[in-house]
């Protein structure tokens, strides 16, 4: 059988890193997929700009519209990023019969629902592994692994610039924008780095994940995003004393009133295996009725781990190309005609645990006071520590873990612990997760 011939959008991070994979190992790819891949068409903005690989056998072309419009081209891998010129190279190439594989979170996040509609109806597969979570099969994981459970809740530390920028901050207190920039450097980060630091890349990936995981339309704009920059040295120094780590967690439940979805900074008990996943590590928590609680761990980014999803796509499209449309694995997990409308929940509706720092003056009943406020809303406390008073400063950290309770009557307590005049500036709140697999 003739090599499948595809065409590839971008040639940097990830590009470069599928050109390597795809030759390097083009023997047991093709053992796999039962027939050979060829790139023949390649797109950059400089197609003049050394490669750090071969791109000898590939005709190279800054000519987005060529790749997608190639009559021999079957198979269209988009890896340039963004939404804007990405979005219509997919939708073209998808009304052109192509098959697409992409890499890309934003544009699936964003307009997957229209995509995967205009695909559906032109019989062509639409591939995102290397969306979520670099190397980390884990779309396939839920989609088809764990297709007999009724899934209830999925965790993950799901952005690898952020947990770099974690860690390297905690175990060599190094400063934010230094690590940012290492990050940068080594392929890590977004174009816009403010969507990793900001949580917006990991609301893009909870928001497929959590479309294959309950069979929900995409709803990117419904999904809550908080980033790390706000977190101090004091609070991961806090949090470990009670013996918790600080990660930034994408976080989705199925409850009786409608899905949660959210991205923040979260305690997690440093005994959990996810509490220790560092650097650019990623790992995803899926608890399912029936298999109970499951972890995936991998390579969140970089060229040859991210290349890693993109070219098992590759061999999963390539292996379906004679097998009728009808009969493959829906985009996202249930057939476009079962998706449910569960509703998003605001996060007034979110029920969580919290950490709780205030800076209170040292002086009888203070503490009587908060705690007052914390049980007249309903909130039980589950450990609360006070530090020694620091030369020349006037007030005392004093921390609080609390009991889960709905973010509403959280907001409305620290609302009022924001008024007594014993309790100088805002209230630091990071909110805490046991997972404990329940
Ligand atoms: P890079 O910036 O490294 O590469 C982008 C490539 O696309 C470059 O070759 C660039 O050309 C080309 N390009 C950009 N815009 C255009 C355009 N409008 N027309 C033609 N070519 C264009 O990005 P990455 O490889 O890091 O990321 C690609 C995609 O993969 C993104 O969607 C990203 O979110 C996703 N991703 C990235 C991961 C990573 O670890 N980096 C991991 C998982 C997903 P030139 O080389 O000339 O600049
Ligand atoms: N910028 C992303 C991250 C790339 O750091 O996780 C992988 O999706």
């Amino acid at each position: 059988m003739k090599p499948v011939k595809v065409g590839l959008l971008g040639l940097g991070t990830v590009g470069g890193g599928t050109v390597t994979v795809l030759q390097r190992n083009a023997d047991e790819i093709q053992r796999r997929a039962g027939r050979g891949i060829e790139v023949v068409i390649a797109t950059a903005r400089d197609i003049k700009k050394p490669r750090a690989f071969d791109t000898s056998n590939i005709t190279l072309t800054s000519d987005t519209q060529a790749v997608v419009d190639h009559p021999d081209v079957e198979v269209v891998i988009e890896l340039i990023g963004g939404t804007s010129d990405a979005h219509t190279l997919v939708m073209r190439a998808i009304d052109n019969g192509k098959h697409v594989i992409t890499a890309n979170k934003a544009l699936i996040a964003k307009y997957g629902n229209e995509i995967f509609a205009a695909a559906h109806a032109k019989g062509v597969m639409v591939a995102f592994e290397a969306a979520v979570a670099g190397g980390i099969p884990i779309i396939k994981a839920i989609r088809e692994g764990l297709a007999g459970n009724k899934i209830e809740w999925l965790a993950g530390i799901i952005n690898g610039t952020g947990n770099f920028i974690l860690t390297e901050m905690r175990d060599k207190g190094r400063d934010f924008a230094d690590v940012l920039a290492e990050a940068q450097a080594l392929g890590y980060a977004e174009a816009d780095p403010t969507f990793d630091v900001e949580g917006i890349d990991a609301g893009h990936k909870l928001t497929i994940l959590s479309s294959i995981a309950f069979g929900i339309p995409l709803q990117f704009e419904k999904c809550y995003t908080e980033g790390i920059s706000h977190i101090t040295a004091a609070d991961v120094s806090y949090a470990e004393e009670l013996g918790y780590r600080i990660k930034s967690l994408g976080i989705s439940r199925r409850t009786d009133k409608g899905v949660e979805l959210r991205v923040h900074p979260t305690l997690i008990p440093e005994r959990r295996l996810i509490a220790n996943v560092d650097g650019v590590m990623n790992a995803v928590l899926v608890k399912g009725d029936a298999v109970g609680a499951t972890l995936y761990y991998g390579a969140g980014a970089g060229a040859e781990a991210t290349a890693s999803a993109v070219v098992a796509d590759l061999v999963d499209v390539v292996r379906t190309l004679t097998a009728d449309p009808e009969n493959r694995v829906p985009h996202l997990a249930f057939q476009p005609d079962a998706l449910s409308d569960l509703p998003i929940l605001s996060m007034d509706d979110v029920e969580t645990a919290y950490y709780l720092r205030l800076e209170a003056q040292d002086k009888p009943g203070v503490l009587a006071d908060v705690t007052r406020i914390l049980s007249e809303a309903g909130i039980s406390i589950e450990a609360i520590l006070q530090k020694e008073q620091a030369e020349g400063v006037a007030t005392v950290p004093v921390i609080i873990l609390t009991h889960r309770i709905c973010e509403k009557q959280m907001n409305d307590a620290i609302g009022c612990i924001e008024a007594l005049t014993s309790i100088t500036g805002k209230v630091v709140r990071i909110r805490l997760e046991t997972l404990d697999g329940k």
